[in-house]
């Protein structure tokens, strides 16, 4: 079998987990392939693409500040990155390169697998923050059904922007807490409360006690609203596994099989 490599763009990468998940599964399902680091200066985009696409990849993955960047080095994007605005998966295909977007996947498939019957969830859902994966939340919520979205973000601009262009309600940050009454579903999109960054400040008085808390930061593993959350009763649900299933979506996209997202990849994924 020839070697198949795979990999990632963006800069900085070498904090990424991705080539741990890529190279448990490459080992779990016997595939002779690679996942390797690109890590590319915004200054050197063009020639840095060039060499990449000189090495005949089967595909890669695509992270910030090049999500959008990459875009017009592209044949192709499919809806779901169109609708997103960014790409994080490219796949190959006979020399052209199709640009798609997992997240989406990735948030709505751990979300639903950790909540079971995602319905009780959907009716009035709160997002914090109005960056990239904001716009991958709010895409996937409202293709499951979800009522009514309200996006609040520091930059009030944004959550407007965002609202504005798919109907939902934008609210100011600093009434964030008073838009926690009635929620069926808290949506933490922003770095807030991440190892090394500034704690969210959200006191969760005015949220319902059934209402779930979605987290995307997973370092630490239980954030201090997840604690907050969990201590009032209030499904939770953390961020390592959006990132292992929109793993798995690109890792179906490039070799044709959906791997298994199990204990066993989550402590490899862990792992000092
Ligand atoms: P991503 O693509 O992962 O969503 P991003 O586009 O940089 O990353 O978005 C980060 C989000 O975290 C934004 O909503 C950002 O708010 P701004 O739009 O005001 O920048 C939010 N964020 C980051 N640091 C923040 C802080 N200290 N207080 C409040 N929000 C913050």
């Amino acid at each position: 079998m020839s070697h198949i490599i795979t990999g990632l763009i963006g800069h900085p990468v070498a904090h990424s987990k991705s080539p741990r998940i890529h190279g448990y599964w490459h080992r779990r399902y016997g595939i002779a392939a690679e996942y390797r680091l690109f890590d590319i200066a915004p200054e050197n985009v063009a020639p840095e693409i060039a060499r990449v696409k000189s090495l005949g990849l089967r595909g890669f993955n695509v992270t910030v500040p090049h999500k959008i960047t990459i875009m017009k080095f592209l044949e192709e994007v499919d809806t779901a990155a169109q609708k997103i605005g960014a790409v994080n998966t490219v796949i190959a295909r006979d020399g052209q390169w199709l640009g798609s977007n997992t997240d989406a996947y990735g948030f709505i498939t751990h979300l639903a697998h950790t909540l079971g019957n995602l319905a009780p969830y959907l009716p009035r859902v709160l997002i914090l923050g109005a960056g990239g994966a904001a716009r991958a939340a709010m895409v996937a919520l409202m293709e499951a059904g979800a009522g009514e979205i309200t996006i609040t973000n520091r930059t009030h601009a944004s959550a407007e922007a965002l609202a504005r262009a798919s109907g939902a309600r934008a609210v100011p940050w600093e009434k964030r807490e008073a838009a926690l009454a009635g929620i069926t579903l808290l949506v933490n999109t922003t770095s807030l409360g991440m190892q090394g960054k500034e704690p969210l400040a959200l006191d969760l008085q005015q949220l319902p006690p059934e209402a779930a808390v979605y987290d995307i930061v997973y370092a630490p593993l239980e954030t201090a609203l997840l604690r907050q959350a969990s201590a009032r009763g209030n499904p939770v649900v953390g961020g390592l596994g959006m990132l292992l299933y929109q793993a798995q979506r690109a890792f179906f996209l490039w070799h044709g099989i959906t791997p298994e997202v199990d204990a066993a990849l989550q402590q490899e994924v862990l792992a000092p």
